[in-house]
């Protein structure tokens, strides 16, 4: 199956990002599906930051043969590490575990719980972007007035916001909010971790398109633009098939129609106590 170009993001800060990534998490043969993921033309790799998973997404680099520079890798640092010394010690781990020198972006997973000042972990953010450990940085999960705070108090810029975003959950003033500050916006749980698939009105423009139900959720997340979403898959079908997003159009009117099935309770990712006040 030949694959259409991906598209790029570029944040203001200047961090360019392929517009589809891949998610590596829970994948049992971590190693051999981000191999084959390379062999298709996924070229942006988040990586959870468990031992597991960045061990296999450094095996999986490793085995495909694609060069490091060819790669926007990305991992993250867990709520649990947000203090300056644990931080640094996190990145070091991260990148032993990855194998490789850099990462192209690095994420604050969570805001912190623990009461560690917020200008303290953006100190050690910007730390390893001056060190050279990570190319660009950004936050996930944080809400909007927390970004902000995170963007005055980091002495680097940051240059993405990763959030849950799919058909059901509305984060139209999350995107608004990152294309006024010039944050790529990356998605995850782009397809609501499997719950849309008995969605009638995704499946009926699926069928009057001739692609899969999971293509046109996924083109109605990049077609907003800025947005970079990184589906997880073990099925190598499904992987080939959410590369193939950027061949076709939804009109208005199927745009409007996703965007209407937004639910009050859509929302995946939201751990008790972890989870701060969403948009
Ligand atoms: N930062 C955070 O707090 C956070 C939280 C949650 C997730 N994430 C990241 O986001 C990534 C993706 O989220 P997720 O794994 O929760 O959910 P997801 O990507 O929305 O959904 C994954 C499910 O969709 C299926 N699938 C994938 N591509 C498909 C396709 N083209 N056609 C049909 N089915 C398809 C997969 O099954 P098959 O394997 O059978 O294809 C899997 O069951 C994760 O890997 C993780 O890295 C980050």
């Amino acid at each position: 199956m030949a694959t259409t170009p991906i598209p790029t993001l570029t944040s203001k800060a200047g961090c360019k990002m392929p517009a589809i990534g891949f998610g590596t998490s829970q994948l049992g043969n971590c190693g051999e599906i981000v191999a084959a993921a390379l062999k298709l033309g996924y070229r942006n790799f988040y990586s959870e930051g468990t031992s597991a998973t960045e061990k296999g997404v450094g095996e999986g680099i490793k085995a495909a043969g694609v060069a490091r520079k060819d790669i926007f890798l990305i991992t993250k640092v867990s709520h649990e590490y947000l203090k300056a010394d644990a931080f640094a010690k996190s990145v070091e781990e991260s990148l032993e575990r990855l194998q490789t020198d850099y990462v192209d972006l690095l994420f604050v997973h969570w805001p912190a719980i623990d009461g560690t000042p917020l200008a303290e972990t953006m100190g050690a953010l910007a730390k390893a972007k001056r060190e050279g450990k990570a190319r660009h940085i950004g936050v996930a999960n944080f809400n909007i007035a927390m970004t902000e705070d995170a963007m005055r108090l980091c002495p680097e810029p940051l240059s993405a916001l990763q959030a849950e975003y799919h058909p059901y959950l509305d984060q139209s003033k999350v995107l608004a909010f990152c294309r006024k500050a010039g944050l790529n916006f990356m998605a995850y749980c782009p397809l609501g971790r499997g719950r849309l698939f008995k969605d009638a009105v995704l499946a009926e423009i699926a069928r009057t398109r001739g692609k899969t139900l999971a293509q046109v959720a996924l083109r109605w997340l990049v077609q907003q633009g800025n947005i970079a979403p990184i589906p997880r898959s073990a099925n190598p079908q499904h992987m080939a098939e959410s590369l193939q997003v950027f061949d076709f159009s939804l009109t208005d009117a199927e745009m409007k129609k996703i965007h209407a099935l937004a639910r009050p309770d859509g929302r995946i990712a939201n751990p008790q106590g972890r989870a701060p006040k969403w948009d």
